[in-house]
């Protein structure tokens, strides 16, 4: 039998064919609306991403409200995808919109400081640990200029990013390692003129001799990695690594730069602050301001004092940092109010919980059915890889993903009012998601699981 994952090929494939039919069914004004926009934007829709849910056409939003979604044609879902974590504590929180409605009416952007900013710089303090910060329009924008500040501080040209990662729209990160141990631009990589190996580096997550082996040369200004790996499936770092990684960064004097974006779905202060890490930069973005574009970075104050002498000792000119709409009063407001009031120890005790009652569900389940899957978590954060044993590299996760099995429990899912994350099937739980919700989320899973092994 010709089996992925477990699963007999051709199930799957009938499985799919079935719930596509049926998404093509029950969304007419999605695909009247689909066709309308292909006259106009690329692929029919304002970002080319959004046609990537392997659906015959995008599903069009009417409304999103704390987890419930509304389509164009009347059905409603739950959200267990939340903007792929920008709406990670629900869609518009009440005290961000609210925030929000009020700035509005006082000015979108200025360039100028206001009344939150300082309080904003305490909030980030407080929440992550860090002292100083600087905030910037999205993730992809800050981890940008947290690698040209981590250059400019060490005189030292490369950076180190692990294999399969993903920090956004940063060209120094688009590498990937080849079986033969070579650095080469990410296959896919549009446009690209650069030879982006010249100045990154790249490694195995989990290897900590091959960090050794590329640090000791002091060419790496900075390792730009996330605690957890979640953009190649999940992968969870071994027992002790992300302490080696702390320690031998540190010996060779390189910067240890971690991107919470996504992994703030592990509580109030992140995935470092609950695992005690002390990184010498911090990322995070989209959630942070409750949904409104956003990012911040945070770095120490032996940093801030290097920074402001490169600042003093550089010729007069623009330094290539910063955008012009970043931390504008609107912005401001909404960090202020997401901190302050949304982004709070009991919301995140309501996420974890709801995250573990699922893990645990979804664990019972691929033991009873014996399939040879695993469920990784980080926090708030939760997703099914399709191996028996956990991934420890980046590389190993993404080889276990079969074709066409994630792209069918998705739509399955879909077809029953559930929303998990088109990439990789990852499903987020946010401060207002019902247990009940996630009870329904597990039992349509089972259900298409056993469907599925059932025809087997
Ligand atoms: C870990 C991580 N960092 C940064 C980014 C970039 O975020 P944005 O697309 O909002 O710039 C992403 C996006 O998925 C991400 O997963």
């Amino acid at each position: 039998m010709d089996t992925l994952a477990g699963i007999d090929r051709q199930r799957i494939t009938s499985l799919l064919e079935r719930e596509t039919a049926e998404y093509l069914a029950r969304h007419p004004r999605s695909r009247e609306l689909a066709g309308r926009g292909a006259r106009h934007w690329l692929g029919g829709v304002p970002l080319h991403w959004m046609s990537d849910w392997s659906l015959p056409f995008p599903l069009h939003l009417a409304a999103a409200s704390g987890v419930a979604l509304e389509d164009v044609d009347g059905h409603r879902y739950t959200d267990f995808c939340l903007g792929d974590t920008g709406a990670m504590f629900g869609h518009s929180p009440p005290p961000v919109t609210s925030a929000l409605a009020r700035q509005a009416r006082r000015g979108l952007t200025t360039m100028l400081p206001g009344e939150d900013a300082a309080v904003v710089g305490e909030l980030l303090a407080r929440h992550f640990g860090l002292p100083f910060w600087q905030v910037a329009q999205t993730a992809s924008d800050a981890n940008r200029a947290v690698i040209r500040w981590a250059r400019a501080i060490t005189g030292r040209p490369a950076i180190l990013v692990f294999d399969q990662c993903y920090h956004g729209m940063v060209d120094d990160a688009f590498v990937r390692l080849d079986r033969d141990g070579q650095v080469r631009n990410r296959p896919g990589l549009v446009g690209q003129a650069a030879d982006l190996s010249r100045h990154t580096r790249c490694v195995d997550f989990n290897d900590l001799p091959a960090v050794e082996a590329a640090l000791r040369t002091r060419e790496v200004a900075c390792v730009l990695a996330e605690p957890v790996m979640t953009n190649a499936g999940m992968v969870l770092p071994a027992p002790g690594f992300l302490d080696a990684l702390r320690e031998v960064t540190r010996r060779h004097k390189t910067l240890l730069v971690m991107d919470e974006t996504h992994t703030l779905s592990s509580g109030p202060g992140g995935y470092c602050r609950t695992a005690r890490l002390e990184p010498d930069f911090l990322v995070v973005g989209k959630a942070i301001a409750g949904g409104f574009p956003c990012a911040v970075y945070g770095f120490t104050a032996e940093l801030e004092e290097r920074i402001r002498g490169v600042m003093a000792a550089k010729p007069p000119g623009h330094s290539g940092i910063g955008t012009t709409l970043s931390a504008n009063p609107m912005a401001m407001a909404a960090l202020r109010a997401c901190l302050e009031l949304v982004m709070t120890p009991a919301a995140f005790q309501h996420m974890l919980a709801m995250g573990e009652r699922l893990e645990d569900a979804l664990e019972s389940l691929l033991e009873a059915e014996g399939l040879p899957w695993n469920v990784q978590r980080v926090g708030a954060r939760l997703e099914v890889g399709y191996s028996r044993l956990q991934p420890r590299s980046g590389r190993e996760s993404v080889a276990a993903v079969p074709p066409l099995l994630p792209e069918a429990i998705r739509c399955y899912l879909l077809n029953r009012g559930l929303v998990i994350t088109p990439f990789h099937n990852m499903v987020l739980m946010s401060p207002v998601t019902p247990a009940a919700e996630v009870d329904r989320l597990y039992s349509a899973w089972a259900e298409c699981i056993r469907e599925l092994v059932a025809f087997a």
